[in-house]
Order: structure tokens, then sequence, then C-alpha cells
């Protein structure tokens, strides 16, 4: 997608629809997560609006953030809870908080965001940075055959169907750049509205060597915040990396 800029791609609007914004496994997310954070603490890479530090946080977890988009952050910061977060604005592939934590997490298919395999396998070595000894990386994320397949590479996908909005994804994915470029498109009574998204699609096993090039291994893969077994039915995954 010629002249997409990751740094702009949360901006005010994106940032405003976002704030309330629930996919309905943040309960399960931060119960899973606050096994990890044995000491109490966490960084979240890409806290985004808070929807899973904040439950985090309520466990009883000390979160930090790194995120790109400070339009994500103004409305974290916006919510009472948030006012406690520490955010970093920044890359999470390179920013840091000068902490070290038992737990680093990298949720909602966020790895995807970083465009290039250099600045993948960077975010895992900030992540392993910012680890302490006994820490977790906790990366959640789709599997690319999930969202497409050799003849599924374009697609138009119906998010929504209103009386007055209609919302409708249209992608393409690239198999040599393994990018996926997408367009959230809402068409309403007032207008239209676009939110365009490129994506750097990687499999589980990527990620594993991008762990190992990290210094970590995987310790645990799960299919879900439930702990089902990451198997051949599994549309996504929780992968677990250490030392
Ligand atoms: C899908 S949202 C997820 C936010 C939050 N983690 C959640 O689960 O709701 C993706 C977030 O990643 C942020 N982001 C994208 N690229 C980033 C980068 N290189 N470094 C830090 N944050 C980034 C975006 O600004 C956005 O807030």
């Amino acid at each position: 997608m010629k002249d997409f800029d990751p740094a702009t791609s949360f901006g005010v609007d994106v940032a405003a629809d976002y704030a309330d914004y629930k996919r309905g496994d943040e309960e399960d997310a931060a119960a899973f997560l606050a096994e990890f954070a044995k000491e109490g603490s966490a960084l979240e890479f890409a806290i985004g609006t808070g929807r899973i530090a904040l439950p985090l946080a309520k466990k009883g977890v000390q979160v930090d953030g790194i995120e790109l988009s400070p339009h994500m952050v103004e409305q974290l910061r916006a919510k009472p809870e948030g006012q406690n977060i520490n955010v970093i604005i920044g890359d999470m592939s390179r920013a840091t908080t000068n902490h070290q934590y038992p737990l680093v997490y990298l949720v909602f298919n966020t790895i995807f965001n970083l465009l290039t395999a250099d600045d993948q396998i960077r975010c895992f070595e900030n992540a392993a940075r910012h680890l302490t000894l006994n820490g977790y990386f906790i990366v959640e994320t789709a599997l690319p055959h999930a969202w497409i397949s050799p003849d599924k590479s374009d697609y138009v996908h119906t998010e929504y169907v209103g009386q007055a909005t209609v919302g409708l994804d249209v992608a393409r994915y690239d198999p040599v750049t393994q990018l996926l470029e997408e367009n959230h498109i809402r068409f309403t009574t007032q207008g239209i509205m676009m939110s365009p998204i490129v994506c750097r699609l990687i499999t589980p096993g990527e990620m594993d060597l991008m762990a190992r090039i990290a210094g970590m291994r995987l310790v645990q893969r799960f299919a879900n915040w439930q702990r089902s077994p990451f198997d051949i039915h599994s549309k996504a995954h929780i992968s677990i990396y250490g030392f």
C-alpha cells in the first residue's frame, strides 16, 4: 500500500473508535497473563487503549506499556484507571522502559504490525532485553492460513450490515513480501471512512526462530486463553517464550 505509515494508522479517529472496544477475550487473557506476572509487574508491547492492561492491573499487576500511537495512549489516559499505567511512546522493537519484568506480552496479532522480518526479530530481541532471567514473553496471534489461503489471497469480508452503516474489510495478500494490505471501509449516511492497515503475516515456526535469534526458546503453545491444545484445527496461538 503506497505511502502507508504504521506510525499514523492508529490516528485520532481510529483511537476514538477503539477506546471502549471489547473483543470478548479480555477477562480470560488477564487471568492467563496474571499467572505469569508472578512478582507483580508486566510490560505490554503495543498497549493501545488498555483493553488488556486495565483488567490485568485490576488483578494487582503493575502494568507498564510501550505504544507507538499517542492517540491510543490519550484514550487510555482518559480512563480513570488508565492514569496509573506508565507508557513510553515509541516503537516496541526499539523503545525501552529501562526496567525488567517477569512478563512481557504482545497480543491481538500485533506482532504482524511490524512490516519487515528484521523489525519482527528486533521486537523479540527487545522483549528479551526487558525480561528477568525467569521471565516469559507471551505472544498471541492468528495463524496466517486462518486469514488467507492460496485461493483466497484477495477478499472482501462483510464486517457489519446495518440500516445506516455497512462495514467492509477489503484485503490483498502478497506471498512474496508476506504483507497483507487491508482497508476497513465504513459506509455511513454521513460519508465513507477508511482505516487502512498493513500486516506482515508470520507462522508460529517463524516466530520460534525469531525467539531463538533473540536467545529464547518456545516453552509452551496453546490455541487460546483457555489453554486448549494447539492442534491442526487451531486458528490462533498463544506462544510462551523463555530463556
Ligand atoms: C490492534 S491494536 C492492539 C492494542 C492492545 N494491545 C489491545 O489488545 O487492545 C494495535 C496497537 O499496536 C500499536 N502499534 C502498532 N505498531 C506498533 C509498534 N511498532 N510499536 C508499538 N506499538 C505499535 C498501535 O498503535 C495499536 O495501538
